[in-house]
């Protein structure tokens, strides 16, 4: 990796900072209409992530070249604090998000982190449900975190992992860290009631696609098949990780593999807007996903938010731009000096989701490669998963 890569990603995150729309008065003339964007999708999930660091290195992620002794992560200051992750989700729980899931970086590197899920396992939708609280870890820790988590009020965990095999896994993660560890948690976060638990292998040509059965297998024959197992198609997110066509496997190649093996079959989605395809055991010994972004893009109903670790919200996973909403949480109306209200805020955000047209997925597809590969991205360490 050279030093122009390292430079592009630093300016990228630096210079996210279109201006936002108008608050308060903007959205009177939308009030009382469904929040839905310009392609008709609602707002239902909202993805938080509250580190940018991770103890991981893996190279479709955080490649060691870039993100090394010298990368400058953000400084404490930047982070939104836990009251104000809390006030956004309650702001957007009242827009009509139902889900809320804790990403990173690696979030239980965040300290106290279950303070802040305590905080928003008191949240409410507008007809008074409780909200679906999850977080996505690399389960390096989860063994030791599992139960205060749970008794924080954490709903459910997913769990990356991308190989059974020690040696593969060490060297995807690419710090040496063994895959049995990863296993204690995911034990540990069964015991602790933090189901349904799912584990995501992001699946690579050549690098761990051999590893595909195995883990099959394996999830199949441990915790009575209660792990949903969902294999992701490798993305070209990000602009760090030299993303190929040739190294992505499609799902329906990893389907055929698995079901050669342990016959499959197909079980409907139970919520619109779900990343995964789900096939059932035909032996009734649990079931898997399948996450096809490359080669089946589900935007058409993608109704997901993603708030960065600075306050930065994007509405794509592929975004190259953020709104800056912490500069609402932190700022004062220009016009009286005042901070923000939950109103200003509400409206900021209505109006942000109503004019959203973000289809990345569906469009890549249509772009010559270099074009796709050309464009600027936010890393997903930045924003999360
Ligand atoms: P559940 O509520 O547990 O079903 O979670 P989920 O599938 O909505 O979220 P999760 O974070 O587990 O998503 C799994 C993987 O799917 C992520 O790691 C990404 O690789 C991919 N993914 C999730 N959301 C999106 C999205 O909006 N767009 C694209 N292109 N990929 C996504
Ligand atoms: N392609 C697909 N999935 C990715 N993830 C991170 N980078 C990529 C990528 N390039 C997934 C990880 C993890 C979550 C945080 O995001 O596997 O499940
Ligand atoms: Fe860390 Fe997850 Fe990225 Fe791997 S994929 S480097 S575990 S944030
Ligand atoms: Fe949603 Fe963007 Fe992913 Fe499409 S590419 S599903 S719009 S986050």
């Amino acid at each position: 990796m050279t030093e122009r890569n390292v430079i592009s990603i630093v300016d990228q995150r630096d210079s996210l900072r279109p201006p936002l729309p108008l608050t308060a008065s903007g959205a009177a003339a939308t009030a009382g209409t469904p929040l839905l964007d310009r392609l008709a999708r609602p707002l239902r999930d909202l993805r938080i992530s509250v580190t940018d660091r991770c103890n991981f290195r893996c190279s479709y992620c955080m490649p060691k070249e870039v993100f090394d002794r010298d990368y400058k992560f953000l400084p404490h200051s930047d982070l939104l604090s836990f009251e104000e992750m809390t006030r956004m989700a309650r702001l957007f729980a009242a827009q009509g998000v139902r889900k809320i899931r804790l990403t990173g970086g690696e979030p239980l590197l965040r300290k106290n982190l279950e303070l802040l899920i305590g905080m928003l396992a008191e949240l409410r939708t507008p007809d008074g449900q409780a909200l679906d609280l999850t977080l996505t870890t690399n389960g390096s820790v989860l063994a030791r975190k599992a139960r205060a988590l749970k008794d924080a009020g954490l709903r459910r965990v997913t769990v990356s992992l991308d190989a059974m095999d020690d040696a593969i896994f060490r060297r995807m993660n690419d710090v040496d860290f063994p895959v049995a560890d990863v296993l204690g948690g995911i034990a540990a976060a069964h015991e602790a009631g933090l189901g349904p638990i799912k584990v995501n292998m992001v699946v690579k040509r050549g690098t761990n696609d051999h590893e595909i059965v195995p883990m099959a297998r394996h999830f199949r024959d441990t915790l009575g098949g209660a792990v949903s197992l969902r294999f992701i198609e490798y993305m070209d997110v990000g602009a760090t990780n030299g993303w190929r066509m040739d190294e992505v496997l499609p799902s329906d190649e990893v389907r055929r593999r698995i079901a050669a093996e342990f016959p499959l079959v197909p079980v409907g989605a139970d919520a619109p807007g779900e990343t995964a395809e789900r096939w059932a055991y035909a032996d009734g010994r649990g079931e898997v996903g399948f996450i096809s972004s490359v080669t089946k893009a589900f935007c058409g109903d993608c109704n997901r938010a993603r708030l960065s670790t600075e306050g930065q919200l994007y509405l794509c996973l592929f975004g190259e731009r953020g709104y800056d909403l912490r500069s609402l949480l932190r700022g004062v109306r220009p016009a009286d000096g005042q901070p923000f209200s939950d109103a200003d805020i509400a409206a900021s955000i209505d109006l942000i989701w109503r004019g959203r047209s973000d289809r990345y997925s569906q469009l890549r597809s249509l772009l010559p490669p270099a074009e796709a590969g050309a464009k600027r991205r936010v890393e997903m360490s930045y924003i999360g998963g």
